[in-house]
């Protein structure tokens, strides 16, 4: 391994050798393998958890992509400042300049700017030779050096490059002032060794290699992208790319969790760590899956529903007896609580205060006060409240503060066995309240045609998928859904005692992020309208 500890040093404020450098791109390659993009607030959100979990450098989006995402990336560089921001760019001048302009906000930030390397993107997608690549990322790279010291070049493909042309691209990116290489496995076709063996190669042989660090983006087709990541820091990699659930294109990223918990499980074995904050976990992952409409399967490693659940009666006696006989790691140590609680309406607002702590909540977080009359309300209706209702009501109520174009007043439905469904909805759209009632084929159907006719909007449902969120019979209904309108997808989501309502909820939930965009496009058009300053003197 090289002697790229001074650029560790001026990175983190620590000559740590040991330390993997965590580079998450939940907002980047997570965000665009999504059904419905993410609006600014919801981006946002996930970059203070993000930040908050002790992630080193947050990939907030593709700023020269689209005027959502410059803005989005423009937000989260003013927001965030634990963690340094970065913006993707190609290796051409306009996307490095876009970046620039949307991260020059903040204090310190990272240019991200790559170009393919194997041959057949550079053959069938880019149509050029490898010696034109070679030029167009060197003066990439000194580009971006222009704005910023921290630059970061990623070999797109490295995986399936000649190992002749990555180490000459890696070291002309080098001595062209990049200090983060980055080696993608853009398709997720390594297997670790041959991983690790290309990593291992480039430091016995690009000469300047110990002026960078080596980074390391692993796609997961094949389902090795977390076991090639860590191959990789074996061979002396020290910053790995991933996303929270490891979503991203196809079957997704590199895990952070299951990174992040093998260094610190296995630490005898690997002597590395990162700088994460492991009791984060569940809450980060938590959040991430429900603003991006990603359920985590049930079995998911570290943040799966079972994953620390025992079934078989041979391991629940192991475990009553002493839990390392079947964990190698707590459910407590990635911030999932196995406490009971009873909560009910005799509970105090100091018992909800407490479990809101140990949910790792801040009192900053929320009002005690409205959280206790809504926990108050809904104890009354269920008898007992668990931690997944409290989380709900207080989505509900950061739903609800928000300033909302449409807002549900009150509904009803009537649905039966072969008969109709009628439902009846009173709508408060800005200032007005409009009442509208419809028929369907079943109570859903009923309502959100009676929403259609309140809004008198074009626009179509699809994916709308319920489930359970919470214990048994006692959970509460969860609707999620993607609204197409104007051919462009909206994410609604909805979450309440009632599932109809809850259904409800999401729908209008889409149409307030429509009305969110719709404004956007009319300030941008007002604008562009406005005679440029020149003109005017
Ligand atoms: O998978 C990939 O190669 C990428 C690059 C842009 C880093 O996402
Ligand atoms: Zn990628």
């Amino acid at each position: 391994m090289g002697n790229n500890t001074d650029i560790i040093t001026n990175l983190n404020g620590t000559s740590d050798k040991d330390r993997v450098i965590i580079f998450d791109t939940t907002l980047r390659d997570g965000e665009q393998a999504l059904t419905a993009s993410l609006s600014v607030t919801e981006k946002l959100q996930i970059a203070q958890a993000i930040e908050r979990l002790g992630v080193d450098i947050i990939e907030a989006g593709f700023p020269v992509s689209s005027p959502g995402d410059f803005n989005s990336v423009q937000q989260i560089a003013k927001t965030v400042k634990n963690s340094i921001v970065c913006g993707l760019s190609r290796a051409v001048e306009g996307d490095i300049k876009a970046c620039a302009d949307a991260l020059s906000v903040a204090d310190q930030f990272r240019i991200h700017t790559f170009i393919s390397t194997s041959d057949v993107h550079v053959q069938q997608k880019l149509k050029k030779d490898f010696s034109d690549v070679e030029a167009m990322a060197i003066h990439a790279v000194k580009y971006a050096r222009r704005f910023t010291d921290d630059v970061e070049f990623s070999c797109e493909d490295a995986g399936r490059t000649p190992i002749d042309n990555l180490c000459r691209m890696v070291e002309q990116a080098i001595k062209a002032g990049a200090s983060t290489i980055n080696i993608p496995d853009t398709v997720g076709y390594t297997l670790p060794n041959e991983f690790g063996g290309i990593i291992e190669t480039l430091y016995n042989r690009v000469p300047n290699i110990d002026k960078a660090i080596i980074s390391v983006h692993c796609h997961n087709d094949l389902g090795l992208a977390v076991a090639n990541s860590m191959a990789a820091i074996q061979a002396g990699a020290r910053q790995i790319e991933c996303t929270i659930n490891g979503i991203g294109e196809r079957a997704g990223n590199c895990s952070l969790e299951e990174v992040a918990m093998i260094m610190k499980t296995r630490q005898d074995l690997l002597g590395v760590h990162s700088n994460i904050k492991h009791q984060e976990i569940a809450r980060t992952s938590k959040l991430v899956s429900h603003l991006c409409n990603m359920p985590v399967q049930p079995n998911k490693a570290i943040v799966g529903a079972n994953a620390f659940s025992h079934s078989s009666g041979i391991h629940q006696d192991g475990m009553l007896k002493a839990s390392n006989t079947y964990e190698i790691m707590t459910p407590e140590s990635v911030g999932i609580s196995k406490t009971k609680l009873n909560l009910t309406s005799r509970s105090g607002r100091h018992v909800i205060k407490h479990r809101m702590e140990s949910l790792g909540y801040q009192t900053d977080d929320y009002d005690l006060d409205t959280l206790y009359q809504d926990f108050l309300k809904l104890a009354d209706k269920k008898g007992q409240v668990f931690d997944d209702d409290l989380e709900a009501l207080l989505y509900n109520i950061q739903q609800q503060e928000k300033q909302v174009h449409y807002r549900i007043e009150d509904l009803s439905v009537q649905s039966g066995a072969g008969h109709f469904a009628t439902a009846g909805v009173k709508l408060a759209i800005g200032e007005q309240v409009e009442i509208q009632s419809a028929t369907g084929n079943g109570p859903v159907d009923a309502l959100y045609q009676a929403i259609k006719k309140a809004v008198d909007e074009e626009f179509e449902v699809s994916d709308y998928k319920i489930s359970n969120k919470g214990a048994g019979e006692d959970g509460l209904g969860v609707a999620d859904l993607v609204v197409k309108f104007n051919g462009r997808n909206f994410h609604g989501y909805g979450i309440a005692t009632d599932i109809i309502e809850a259904s409800g909820q999401a729908l209008v939930s889409a149409l307030n992020a429509i009305q969110r965009a719709k404004q956007i496009a009319s300030l941008r058009e007002q604008r562009q309208q406005q005679p440029p300053k020149s003109s005017v003197i």
